[in-house]
């Protein structure tokens, strides 16, 4: 079978070698898509492929139309809000992801935003510390979880808001449940977001939520930037000038407020909470044993269409 890797943003080199391995040694040829600039690239190199690693790349009904031999797409990461999931299905492709396999490095992203904010983005002015803080998580996923464990090296007091994670699970991990959203925005010190994007989370956090935070508090988004309702984030951070914003998912409206609030938002200029050589090398030998796995005996673990 031909396996096609469409990566506009390229994994580390190594891990691309270690993909290749995993594929070749179970008999499958390997094509490979990087830094492409254009979804006609994309639908070419996917005419003859019969299965497709790719990260944030957007697989819409496009590219399926394109791809008649397609079987199998594995997005390597977690969220899959990049691929048209109606459209695969209806094309007879499974869709699959490999859950957790880069939440590590999006999790130790989450530290570095949090120290650079509270350390008053490391201008050398006097910040605070994160001990004895409360960090509260907007989801207890794979990602949540690390950043609990992480947060507990730093003293942190932390509580999470998930309804659909049991809080038994939640308090095994030294994790309290919050009980709403509102209470976990307006009660803690820095609250990460870890949600995926949906019809139900997109716009979701906006200047109620953002407003309530404590005072000083830091709001960082290593998730998704549709679910902020960036015209209410931008209202609750005019309105209050002690409030920070960091985001590894840059908002539209980022020029406006670095502007509007100097000192006080931090955007990466693209996603790279995933971005490091083993988060890289997780995903990707993950999504290359899912599929020689589907082709030799059609299991569909990590599933995520119907
Ligand atoms: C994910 O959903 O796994 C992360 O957002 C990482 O995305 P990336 O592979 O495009 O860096």
């Amino acid at each position: 079978m031909k396996v096609l890797i469409a990566t506009e943003k390229p994994f580390a080199a190594a891990a691309t070698a270690a993909i290749r391995e995993v594929l070749e040694a179970a008999g499958h040829e390997v094509a490979l898509l990087e830094k492409y600039t254009s979804a006609a690239e994309l639908h070419a190199a996917v005419a003859d492929a019969d299965a497709l690693i790719v990260r944030s790349d957007r697989a819409d009904a496009a590219v399926f139309d394109a791809a008649a031999r397609l079987k199998i797409v594995v997005r390597a990461g977690a969220g899959y809000d990049n691929i048209d999931l109606a459209a695969a299905t209806a094309h007879g492709v499974v869709v699959e992801n490999t859950p957790g396999q880069n939440a590590n490095a999006v999790a130790e992203l989450v530290f570095g935003m949090a120290i650079m904010a509270v350390r008053r983005m490391y201008s050398g002015a006097a910040g605070t510390e994160l001990r004895d803080k409360r960090l509260g998580l907007h989801a207890f996923g794979a990602v949540g979880r690390c950043v609990a464990r992480i947060a507990a090296g730093f003293g942190m007091r932390v509580s999470a808001y998930d309804p659909f994670c049991p809080p038994e699970v939640m308090r095994e991990a030294g994790v309290e449940p919050a009980d709403t959203i509102e209470a976990l925005y307006a009660g803690n010190d820095v609250v990460s977001i870890h949600i995926p994007a949906t019809p139900e989370t997109r716009g979701s956090i906006g200047a109620a939520l953002v407003g309530s935070m404590p005072k000083d508090a830091v709001l960082i988004n290593t998730a998704r930037k549709e679910v902020i309702d960036e015209a209410g984030l931008s209202e609750a951070l005019a309105a209050r000038a002690d409030l920070r914003y960091m985001a590894d998912v840059r908002p539209d409206c980022a020029d406006a407020l670095q502007a509007a609030c100097p000192g006080r938002v931090f955007f990466t200029p693209k996603k790279m909470g995933a971005q490091t050589a083993e988060a890289n090398f997780n995903a990707g030998v993950a999504a290359a044993r899912q599929i020689a796995a589907y082709f030799s005996d059609g299991t569909t673990r990590f599933r995520v269409n119907k």
